[in-house]
């Protein structure tokens, strides 16, 4: 018997589904789809997106979690034994392992340039004047994620890092990591936010955050904004339903949900004027570009270069990893529930395969770019496949068995199985039944169009 692991503190709980919840997703890809949806309106329906729906659909996954006691697989067989239902839980499982394979690569990408920003390396030959910035960063972010042994070693240094971490358990390992890391992470959000503030061009930057144009919100927008809002707060990807399992009885669920979501939206808040300062003009570029161009070009022009990158990459890095540990502890456990196998050993099983699915993501845009699967290089292949499909049909199928098949899960965790009903149970109930899947179902349709 496999013994059953905590979280030793509430704000170790706290700081964990926090750590999940913010990555690369707050960073890039909020302010890319930000910017790509029309701005401040795209923001208000994306709050409110967190708020209707996120919400709920979090609590849902931790009712699960929790009283499944177990990995994701294992919380659906509980409550319906010799069901297939338990390919619901396998589906996450696997859209997580794929998610894991492709973000150690970008992981390793923060790694290259926050090691290139302290040395210095990343902004060789940009204070003589010999070459335009922007082109010679666009360069560089191609000659390195085009190439192979250097995707290749970052991507390998990640895995291990992400080992070195798991083995260590919930405790001592995540738990530990996430106090620190945390902490650290808020720290540099505010200074960047403090410092954007201070740049010439923030007040065009706040005037755009400040002034929603409401005719700009399209059925497009919403989809947008609802996608956005599950991939931020990690649901869908067994993620919460894995970590609630080691949440003690008594931690408040609801409380819990609403801290962890009002966190990752400040992220994401405090991120944007300085992700986006020098970037407005650029609507349509992507996040990639955004970060690895973008952004180094902002701290070519400020002093202290080496300082401001260095500290922004390493806000990058803290983000991915916490976020890759998550993602990762999600096969971990189900390795060593289903296969009563030991957390080392499940360790090494989980991560050692990703020596070889990450590398074919990490060579996708270089020796392996000719190799294309529906017409997409590996990467986004399993980056389209993951998102876009196997998180939505999760999703789906979790609110249908929460709230229809087992409601009586999603009451007695809410109200930690008081007598009185907590005052969420109605508005959840009502969500996770009827609007969430419906919803989600939509996000799935056009992610498929
Ligand atoms: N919430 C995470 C983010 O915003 O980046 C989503 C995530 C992606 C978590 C990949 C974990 C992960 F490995």
């Amino acid at each position: 018997m496999v013994e059953k692991a905590k979280f030793g503190s509430k704000i170790g709980l706290v700081a964990a589904t926090v750590g999940s919840a913010i990555g690369l997703g707050n960073v890039w890809r909020f302010p890319a789809e930000t910017q790509a949806n029309g701005g401040a309106a795209f923001l208000i329906v994306y709050v409110l997106c967190v708020l209707i729906l996120g919400i709920p659909v979090m609590l849902a996954e931790f009712s699960l979690g929790r009283s499944g006691g177990t990995d994701a697989v294992g919380a659906y067989r509980k409550f319906s034994r010799r069901t297939p239902w338990w390919l619901a839980g396998a589906l996450p499982v696997l859209a997580a392992y794929l998610i894991l394979s492709f973000y150690m690569v970008v992981a390793g990408w923060t790694l290259e340039y926050f090691l290139q920003s302290l040395t210095g390396a990343l902004y060789a030959g940009v204070a003589d004047g010999s070459a335009s910035p922007t082109g010679l960063f666009h360069e560089r972010m191609r000659e390195y994620i085009c190439g192979t042994s250097g995707p290749l070693l970052n991507t390998y240094a990640l895995i291990v890092l992400n080992l070195g971490v798991l083995l260590f358990g919930v405790r001592k390992g995540i738990e530990r990591l996430s106090n620190v890391l945390m902490p650290l992470l808020f720290v540099l959000l505010l200074v960047f936010c403090c410092v954007s503030l201070s740049l010439p061009k923030a007040s065009e930057g706040l005037k755009f955050f400040f002034s929603p144009d409401f005719s700009k919100i399209t059925p497009a927008v919403v989809v947008n904004a609802l996608g956005q809002a599950f991939f931020s707060l990690s649901l869908g990807m067994g993620i919460l339903i894995t970590y609630a399992a080691y949440y003690p009885k008594d931690t408040r669920l609801a409380k819990t949900a609403v801290t962890v979501s009002l966190l990752d939206m400040m992220a994401a808040i405090l991120i944007f004027p300085a992700v986006t300062s020098f970037g407005l003009g650029d609507a349509d570029l992507e996040g990639t570009a955004l970060v690895f161009v973008t952004l180094p070009e902002v701290f070519s022009r400020m002093p202290a270069t080496q300082v401001w990158s260095s500290l922004f990459f390493l806000l990058l890095l803290v983000a991915a990893l916490t976020s890759t540990v998550s993602i990762a502890e999600v096969s971990v456990s189900f390795v060593q529930n289903r296969f009563h196998r030991s957390r080392r050993a499940a360790c090494l099983i989980v991560l050692l395969p990703l020596f070889v699915l990450s590398a074919l993501s990490a060579m996708s845009f270089g020796v392996l770019s000719d190799w294309k699967l529906c017409g997409l290089v590996f990467f986004d292949f399993l980056d389209t496949l993951a998102t876009n499909i196997m998180l939505p049909v999760a999703s789906i199928l979790l609110c249908v068995f929460i709230g229809w098949r087992h409601p009586g899960v999603l009451r007695g965790e809410l109200s930690n199985y008081s007598e009185r009903d907590h005052r969420l149970q109605r508005p959840v109930e009502f969500v996770v039944r009827w609007v969430a899947p419906c919803l989600i179902l939509v996000v799935l349709i056009s992610g498929l169009l």
